[in-house]
């Protein structure tokens, strides 16, 4: 399989322009605050373009974000708020030699982990690098949901005054295995000039149910202290996509 977020990188903030970082970060803020009010040194997994590590900056926290994907780290070191940093890390194998407060996961990086041995590996990893009592916050696919509504093929087309980007989403669903392979595929067209490119990119997900979560947390060393719906804050049912988990490092 290629490496995803390569190419793709390159259209990521228009193609989720419309999602509310604010939002999630006011809405972390106040779990953060929940659940652990001193906590100020924050390790991200997946930090992408770095929109939420910017924005939480903003609000006293100091964060370190990894990210797999050297493109999106670049995307992200351009607009690099105080207090951020970024480094080239995959998540699954990672040494920082620090220990930080919360970990935190989102936008379903962890439902990005197929394969078991990779979310075990993860899991470690941050309880390795969380300070006693810290918390592992994280977003992922509901497997109640995934299983109810069923993915489809989808087309999005995004646009701003120079490209337009058509992404088709062909689903292929892999059910004994709990993963959606979502199969991309981007025509990018210039305005300015006509000329068009495509690409491919594949972006296996899996989906979780809460008992393989707290299967998860059990087996590597954290409690399982509450899942609710992503931003609303409400009980996960079949119609919810993103469930949040908060796990604390026994
Ligand atoms: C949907 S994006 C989310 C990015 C960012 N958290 C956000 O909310 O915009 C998923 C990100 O996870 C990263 N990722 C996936 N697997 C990873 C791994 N094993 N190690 C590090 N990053 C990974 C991808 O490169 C991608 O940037």
């Amino acid at each position: 399989m290629s490496a995803n977020f390569r190419l793709y990188s390159q259209y990521y903030d228009l193609l989720y322009r419309d999602k509310s970082y604010e939002a999630e970060v006011d809405y972390l803020d106040a779990l953060i605050k929940q659940y652990d009010s001193e906590s100020k040194k924050i390790i991200e997994l997946g930090s992408g373009t770095g929109k939420h590590a910017n924005l939480l900056s903003a609000r006293g926290y100091q964060i370190l974000g990894l990210e797999r994907s050297p493109e999106m780290v670049d995307i992200a070191n351009r607009s690099k708020a105080i207090n951020v940093d970024f480094k080239v890390a995959d998540i699954t194998n990672f040494e920082i030699g620090q220990f930080f407060d919360i970990a935190l996961s989102l936008f379903h990086v962890i439902s990005y982990l197929i394969n078991s041995q990779s979310l075990i590996d993860t899991f470690r990893n941050v309880h390795r690098h969380l300070n006693s009592g810290g918390l592992f916050i994280f977003d992922v696919w509901h497997s109640l949901a995934v299983n109810f509504q069923v993915p489809e093929k989808r087309t999005k087309i995004f646009q701003d005054q120079n490209i337009e980007v058509t992404r088709n989403a062909n689903p292929v669903i892999r059910q004994e295995l709990n993963v959606v392979e979502v199969n991309y595929d981007i025509t990018v067209k210039d305005l300015r000039d006509g000329s068009t490119h495509f690409f491919e990119e594949q972006h296996p997900m899996r989906h979780f149910s809460r008992p393989e979560i707290e299967l998860l947390a059990c087996a590597t060393g954290f409690e399982l202290i509450h899942s609710e719906e992503f931003i609303s804050k409400n009980t996960p049912t079949s119609e919810t996509w993103g469930v949040c988990y908060i796990l604390k490092k026994l």
